[in-house]
């Protein structure tokens, strides 16, 4: 694999203690190029601007998906990733939905760990800092017949990352508009999901929410997902999930704290959740917390929820589950106990 190293790090420029979630780059870039049904060319080179056709058919019809993953410094200064192979075989998953071409494991890894050790100094131990990943494919075959392209473009970026959100969450359960469709692509981590979410957001943002919760397309009685996570409910002494499906992604860290509460001793119930039982719940108070999962948010205790007209407010308990399994799974990735799962990989 060819490296391209920068003259001068920008690191020196860099306030990592005031980070703008995905806002600063690392100093190197991982690209590799499908062409003639090939993959060739991988190679680290400076993080940069690229050069691509207006004709790209990712620019007309949205044919790209992503990756989002992180990676840890311990006190001892090595670098861990956390389930890396789920990720890659969710960009799989994800890119034969999308008619693209898989691209090779090992090309994959060799890639990702070669530009972790080149941009290791940008990795900050300490909990709470993290590198977040970004790994992604898109059509840049330039040519726009609408089919699935020909060429492709891999790339990994890299942004240091400490909280995505500042602040209290609130969520608008959401009745009208719909994320994902049954046969659709909900489940793949393509781009234009993230896209179709933006103007209902818009709008739940104007009333005073941070993210919707999806609700099923067809009835939108059920509880889906949130879009940038998955969502835990803690209701009486069960902690409730709704499953995988079509219209929702397989989350990482929502199968991660599935397994840690279980061992935890925590009943969890991974079923259907009808948006009536917990509206109910909340009236009887035995909605007790409710919390979204993802790479980048980790666990993300929501504050209060809206459904129609109404409003409603968590009040904050002792004994949270959400920071109980945040702060196990923090300490599985940051290596400050042992890892009884074999999850964390050293780069
Ligand atoms: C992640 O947690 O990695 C996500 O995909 C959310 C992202 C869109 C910020």
């Amino acid at each position: 694999m060819k490296i391209k190293k920068i003259e001068t790090s920008k690191i020196n420029e860099i306030d990592f203690n005031n980070l703008k979630f995905g806002s600063v780059f690392t100093d190197h870039m991982f690209t590799c190029d499908f062409i003639k049904g090939e993959w060739i060319n991988p190679e680290i080179i400076p993080y940069q601007s690229i050069n691509v056709s207006p004709a790209s058919r990712v620019f007309h019809y949205g044919q790209a998906c992503f990756e989002g993953m992180k990676a840890f410094k311990d006190d001892n200064n090595k670098v861990w990733l956390f389930r890396p192979d789920e990720n890659y075989k969710r960009i799989v998953k994800s890119s034969i939905r999308l008619a693209m071409p898989e691209f090779p494991e090992d090309i994959f890894f060799e890639g990702l760990k070669n530009l972790l050790r080149l941009d290791s100094d940008w990795i900050k131990p300490g909990l709470g800092n993290s590198l977040y990943i970004r790994p992604f494919i898109f059509a840049n075959e330039g040519t726009i017949n609408a089919t699935e392209a020909n060429q492709y473009k891999f790339m990994i970026i890299c942004a240091p990352a400490s909280s995505y959100y500042s602040g209290e969450v609130r969520v608008k359960i959401e009745k009208s508009f719909s994320r994902a469709a049954k046969g659709g692509v909900g489940y793949a981590k393509a781009a234009g999901n993230y896209a179709a979410q933006f103007y209902p957001t818009k709008l739940a943002n104007n009333e005073g929410y941070q993210q919707i919760i999806w609700t099923d397309s067809s009835t939108h009685q059920y509880i889906e997902e949130a879009g940038t996570m998955n969502l835990f409910f803690r209701i009486g002494n069960k902690l409730i999930t709704a499953p995988t499906n079509d219209s929702i992604l397989d989350g990482v860290t929502r199968k991660s704290l599935i397994e840690i509460a279980k061992d935890e001793g925590i009943e969890v119930e991974i079923r259907p959740l009808k948006v009536n039982e917990l509206i109910n719940a909340a009236k009887n108070n035995t909605l007790i917390e409710i919390f979204g999962s993802g790479t980048a948010v980790v666990v993300l205790p929501i504050q209060g929820f809206g459904y129609e007209n109404s409003r409603y407010e968590l009040i904050q308990k002792e004994n949270s589950w959400a920071i109980m399994l945040k702060n196990k799974l923090n300490n599985i990735q940051y290596k400050l106990i042992e890892d009884p799962y074999n999850w964390t990989v050293e780069v």
